[in-house]
């Protein structure tokens, strides 16, 4: 578990880059595992260790129907031995709904239907002590691995990077990979998130506040939420971005998924058409994982 892990760097050779005298380079962390890949690993490794340190043989966490989180966590689970509880919203929803579902399940998490109303209220003390009066001992992974412990995994990202960039770019979800970038790029490298997700002002809030928890330190570490690329909101997509995804497959042989990772990828082909990028530039875009998601499109099954 502690086997130093070094994904590749790739170039991505495209006109539209080599003309305006920028590079763009994507971080495989995709290829970290299987089935804990990309950032996913990243922020469940230090959980995974104090989980096994302290001696709990359950992991519980929260996620949506089609989160990586989950189905991480649950491949973790089955790699680690440890048992799983996913605390899943929506109570409309069944153990074979979907791919992602179905996955977690049979690496043997439990899977807990829940309303959005109880899901809501997923980090309140009452709440999670009545999950402990239910399920017993458990150690507690906040949905999307968003906490102190996947940040530091997180800042794992750039460790291995010799190379100096001017932009380190990511998909952002609950923005706690964001975090783990902020604090670790190299100084003038400017960091930029692409949320997945609808809401960017709250979510810039959320960053600033994790970066303080983290360095312990209340003066700003500089990034940028680049927050026009989330066609519509969460897992929301449409023909434009589904072909983008496949012509980039099919071009640079990188699959990307439909919910965060081709949403930026898209974000930064077209701030490069828009001049965004100045000649020079050399962009760090991370690739994390969450290939799993893909199966739920039909067009896009099998782009592994
Ligand atoms: C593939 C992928 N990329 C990026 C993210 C965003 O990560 P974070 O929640 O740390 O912002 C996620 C979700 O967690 C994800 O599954």
């Amino acid at each position: 578990m502690t086997k130093k892990l070094q994904p590749p760097v790739q170039q991505i050779n495209d006109e539209l880059f080599t003309k305006q005298g920028i590079e763009l380079h994507i971080k495989r962390e995709d290829l970290l595992h299987p089935t804990i890949s990309g950032n996913k690993w990243r922020k469940l490794k230090y959980n995974i260790i104090e989980a096994l340190e302290h001696n709990y043989g359950t992991i519980l966490t929260f996620g949506g129907a089609y989160s990586n989180h989950i189905a991480a966590t649950a491949a973790a689970g089955e790699q680690f031995n440890f048992k799983t509880i996913g605390i899943i919203r929506g109570d409309e929803l069944k153990e074979g709904d979907n791919h992602t579902l179905c996955f977690a399940k049979k690496m043997g998490m439990k899977l807990v239907f829940v309303s959005r109303d109880e899901y809501n209220i997923k980090t309140e003390a009452a709440y999670l002590e009545s999950l402990k009066r239910r399920f017993g001992k458990f150690y507690l992974v906040p949905e999307g691995g968003a906490n102190m412990e996947g940040i530091t995994g997180c800042v794992e990202i750039l460790y291995d990077v010799e190379d100096k960039f001017t932009h380190i770019c990511c998909a952002c979800g609950t923005g706690t990979t964001l975090v783990g970038l902020i604090v670790s790029a190299k100084k003038d490298e400017q960091v930029l998130g692409f949320p997945a997700l609808k809401g960017g002002k709250f979510l810039e809030k959320n960053i600033k506040t994790m970066v303080r928890e983290y360095t312990g330190l209340t003066k700003n570490h500089t990034f940028q939420l680049i927050i026009d690329y989330h066609f519509g909101g969460y897992a929301k997509y449409n023909k434009e971005l589904i072909d983008f995804i496949k012509s980039f497959k099919k071009k640079h042989k990188i699959p990307l998924d439909f919910i965060y990772t081709g949403k930026m990828l898209y974000g930064i082909h077209d701030l490069a058409r828009k001049g965004y990028f100045p000649r020079g530039s050399r962009i760090l875009a991370i690739h994390t994982g969450g290939l799993q998601g893909n199966n739920s499109v039909q067009e896009l099954r099998n782009l592994e």
